[in-house]
């Protein structure tokens, strides 16, 4: 049975039930990938930007033979942001391949298409199942990414803090745990816009006035998620000539995610982007002693940082793809197709 399912209001043996599918996909479909926690998932699964929403739905199992409800083996969300639904789908590998995870697609789709959205979104792990799924429901393939991983037990360290000290004269580095401090709010801001298709950021939105990087910064908190960020700053100007942003969510604290990396076009050529990674991952090791793993999304043409990721010990793991679909035309599809 598939219903609607609001985290924020979910019993805690629902919370732990989703987590228990989402931890046995990622055991079937990315086994090296850390088990999740219990920790702030629910808000993890609740908590979006302002002007945002997230619907979801879970599919249960049948019930046990007291009556208790049976456990959840499929859940799929949908965020509208824009004018686009970013979906996700999960299903319990014992449960696959009966059409399920087809259901909640249309169920999901349904929904985005009453809401007059145009389109769909997904993220789609390379060698895993999702790929055959999506590209048999209609969706084409619009980007790719690399994601590499940096096992932080094989780095060089005394290797890495030569690298941090390397930047060129007139700049200067700062270590900004929570996020960027308040009075460097806007030059912040204002360096991510000025780069902003130039890195990692391509498949999670970038936020570029200072109200819109507040909020995001408010929301990463709210989902348990710590930001730090190393900037670059140039001392004639003040301005931000680099940044570069990591997060450790409560949900997977042994593996952070390396959001943005941005060296303003006026400031490259001075070591920054090299010494603000290596220096990220200085203070992190005394910041976070109970990580392990870095993980990072590249664009496969963005050469000059996949090399200086390579220096600093990323090995790519997997191809990272971002699908999409015209709604009516998924929503169509489906229901002819039933
Ligand atoms: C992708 C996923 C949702 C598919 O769920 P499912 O319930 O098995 O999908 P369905 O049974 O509805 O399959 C629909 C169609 O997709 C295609 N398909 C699905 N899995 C497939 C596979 N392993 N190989 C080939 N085709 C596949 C088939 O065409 C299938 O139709 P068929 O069974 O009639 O041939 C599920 O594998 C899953 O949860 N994967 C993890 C997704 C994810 O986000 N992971 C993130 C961390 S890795």
């Amino acid at each position: 049975m598939v219903r609607e399912w609001d985290p924020r209001t979910a019993s805690s043996d629902e919370i732990a039930s989703v987590l228990d599918t989402l931890n046995a996909v990622l055991a079937a479909d990315l086994p090296q990938d850390p088990p999740w926690r219990e920790n702030s998932l629910r808000e993890y699964l609740s908590e979006v930007m302002p002007g945002e929403r997230r619907i979801s739905w879970v599919a249960e199992g049948d019930p046990g033979p007291d009556g208790a409800p049976g456990p959840i083996l499929g859940h799929v969300h949908v965020l509208l942001l824009g004018d686009i639904g970013v979906l996700e789908v999960l299903v319990h590998p014992e449960a696959r391949r009966t059409g399920l995870g087809r259901q909640l697609v249309l169920t999901a789709a349904r929904r985005v298409y009453q809401e007059g959205f145009r389109s769909i979104g997904v993220e789609v792990v390379g060698d895993t199942p999702a790929v055959a799924f999506y590209e048999s429901l209609g969706f084409l393939r619009e980007y790719v990414e690399t994601r590499s991983v940096l096992d932080l037990g094989t780095v060089d360290w005394p290797a890495l803090t030569e690298m941090a000290g390397g930047v060129g004269a007139g700049y200067h580095l700062e270590f900004c745990p929570g996020g960027p401090p308040d009075d460097l709010i806007e030059a912040y801001a204002r360096a991510k816009a000025e780069v902003r298709d130039v890195d990692d950021g391509e498949l999670r939105p970038s936020s570029y006035d200072p109200q819109r990087l507040r909020d995001s910064l408010d929301t990463l908190h709210r989902r348990g998620m710590k930001p730090y960020i190393v900037l670059a700053l140039h001392e004639q100007t003040g301005q931000v000539a680099g940044l570069t942003e990591v997060v450790v969510p409560a949900q997977h604290p042994t593996r952070a995610d390396q959001y943005d990396t941005i060296v303003v076009q006026d400031h490259r050529g001075y070591g920054i982007d090299r010494a603000i990674k290596a220096r990220m991952l200085l203070e992190l090791r005394s910041a976070e002693p109970t990580l392990g793993e870095v993980q990072t999304w590249n664009a496969q043409a963005n050469e000059a940082m996949l090399k200086v990721n390579a220096e600093l010990g990323y090995r790519p793991d997997r191809e990272w793809c971002e699908y999409s679909v015209d709604v009516a035309e998924l929503v169509h599809r489906l229901d002819a197709s039933r």
